[in-house]
């Protein structure tokens, strides 16, 4: 109801919206072109430093381009949230939060709706996650009814909730039933299945290398490794090594995820590692312009740095696609989610980013979003937008 009377009463402003929109398709469009095109034709030398960083990744023959991907987080990569990351550029693949089998095939709504995209979000990977690999089976083949591009299937989630139903991370440590899932679902689809671990149970038991051979030789198209352990949650950090190690032992797309903050710390993987794509999680929630700098920095190219009208227009579009999917509660929590990161680095600004993070409703939060982007637009953005590590773990307790 909000949103309708919100698309009514400006019609202007969304016909603006709606035409940025397209226009930031196409200049980020012709941008990958020219950075193709410069690839080819530079000389020998700069070649081979543009060289070192892929400029796409294929999962079964499909081509992705940037080899970035929005990394699946459970309350925050919904559609509203993925529209906008898709908006600010550098995205190859998006995956959508986790969705429950046993809610996807006992007729849940909320499953279902979880599942809904829109078609600037493709190309998009649907995850799903269970124990029982009839359900795994169905809700697959609901994903690939829903029109998803691959059914990324959830091998790494540590929550208690999820283990205990036997999915997630517990698949880790009962790989019969892992080969179950991954031959029911392989066989229940055309479209090409990936899987996304963790590096192993505790640090006792780290088999991502044997989990990732289970998964080529039962037909996964990708996997993905985020190196902590069950066990390990979301402490200390992700180990790369095994990236490498699984990179060495499979012939199937590997991606790697963790702690990737800034635009040099997935060269620095891409580097070391010799994977073939990587995702963003919680970098992303920081800086949605994240994939975009990235791509950029990794072609050698300045990266790009969003005006603060951009970054206020940004905010409002997240709220009216918000709007569309959830009610006004739901929308106040998430508008606080972004706006804790877009509102920082101006000048005397701190006091509005407080009291934003105070409001008890959109309508309150909206002319201090005014007061913050004037303020910036006179006196600038110090601070790239970032995150801190400290923000890392905070952001990490709401996760599961
Ligand atoms: C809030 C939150 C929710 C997450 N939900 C999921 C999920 O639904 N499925 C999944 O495979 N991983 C999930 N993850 C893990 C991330 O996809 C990612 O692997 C992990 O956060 C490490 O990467 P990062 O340091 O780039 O965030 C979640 C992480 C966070 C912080």
């Amino acid at each position: 109801m909000g949103s309708n009377q919100n698309l009514t009463a400006r019609p202007g402003r969304f016909q603006y919206r709606a035409t940025l929109t397209v226009l930031t398709r196409r200049v980020n469009r012709v941008l990958y072109l020219v950075l193709i095109i410069r690839r080819l034709i530079s000389p020998a030398g700069e070649n081979r430093r543009l060289m070192r960083y892929p400029v796409s990744f294929k999962i079964e023959g499909r081509e992705l381009l940037p080899p970035l991907v929005l990394s699946p987080m459970a309350g925050v990569t919904d559609s509203p949230f993925r529209r906008v990351a898709k908006k600010c550029g550098g995205l190859g693949l998006i995956v959508t939060e986790f969705i429950s089998v046993e809610g996807l095939t006992r007729g849940n709504l909320r499953s279902h709706e979880m599942m809904r995209f829109k078609p600037e979000e493709r190309p998009i990977a649907i995850q799903i996650f269970g124990y029982d690999e009839v359900r795994m089976r169905w809700a697959a083949e609901i994903a690939q009814e829903a029109g998803a591009d691959f059914v990324d299937i959830n091998c790494g989630c540590p929550a208690k909730k999820v283990v205990n139903g036997g999915g997630g991370s517990n698949l880790l440590r009962d790989l019969p039933q892992l080969k179950k899932i991954l031959i029911e679902v392989r066989r229940a689809i055309t479209i090409p299945m990936t899987v996304k671990i963790r590096a192993g149970w505790d640090d006792k038991s780290i088999n991502c290398v044997e989990v990732a051979k289970l998964i080529e030789d039962c037909g996964g198209a990708m996997v993905t490794l985020h190196g902590r352990t069950r066990v390990q949650a979301y402490k200390g950090w992700a180990d790369w090594d095994l990236v490498r190690e699984i990179k060495r032992h499979v012939s199937i797309p590997v991606s790697g995820s963790g702690d990737i903050l800034k635009p040099e710390d997935a060269m620095r993987r891409f580097d070391e590692t010799g994977c073939d794509a990587v995702h963003i999680g919680r970098g992303a929630i920081a800086n949605p312009y994240i994939f975009r700098q990235t791509w950029e920095t990794m072609n050698e190219l300045e990266p790009y740095q969003p005006t603060p009208r951009e970054m206020h227009d940004l905010l409002l579009e997240f709220r009216d696609n918000l709007r569309e999917h959830m009610p006004e509660r739901g929308v106040i929590g998430r508008m606080k989610m972004l706006s804790a990161q877009f509102l920082r680095g101006v000048t005397g600004g701190a006091h509005i980013r407080t009291a934003v993070l105070r409001s008890q409703s959109v309508e309150e939060m909206e002319p201090l979003f005014e007061e913050y982007f004037a303020l910036a637009e006179i006196y600038g953005i110090d601070a790239l937008l970032q995150s801190a590590p400290d923000e890392q773990a905070e952001l990490a307790e709401c996760g599961v």
